[in-house]
């Protein structure tokens, strides 16, 4: 079973980021699946930077939109994201251990995030875009 699996209510309606999200649950799915699957520390050490290079891809072009829509609730919203990055380096330091339990843990806690973040932050600067035009 997929960890993350895209359903309608995580559309934010801006074509561009529901895409950049699809893509992050994909590659959320493939390491989980390589971490369940006992895949070795080096392949999901490289899985896992791939995650991390898209993470870090994704935010700073949402926050670049977040600036063209003129969103108040930037800096709150920026804040979100640093405090997510660090957690995924944590995740990495974590599997640099071979510390697989809390590793495991930690996607508990990135499914959730994800989940929470895209609902409930993301969700927020919505209709703005949408009624600015930006797709
Ligand atoms: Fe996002
Ligand atoms: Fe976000």
């Amino acid at each position: 079973m997929p960890l993350m699996e895209w359903i309608d209510s995580y559309s934010v309606k801006v074509d561009s980021i529901d895409e950049q999200h699809k893509k992050l649950f994909a590659l959320l799915n493939n390491l989980n699946e390589q971490m369940v699957q006992g895949a070795g520390k080096k392949a999901l050490k490289q899985t896992l930077a791939d995650v991390y290079a898209y993470t870090q891809y994704h935010f700073e072009y949402e926050e670049s939109l977040m600036e063209k829509a003129e969103f108040q609730g930037i800096g709150e919203h920026r804040n979100d994201h640093t405090e997510l990055t660090s957690n995924t380096l944590a995740l990495y330091t974590k599997l640099g251990k071979g510390d697989y339990k809390l590793a495991i843990e930690t996607m508990q806690f990135l499914r959730n995030w994800w989940n929470n973040h895209i609902l409930m932050s993301d969700m927020q600067f919505s209709q703005l875009m949408v009624d600015k035009g930006i797709q």
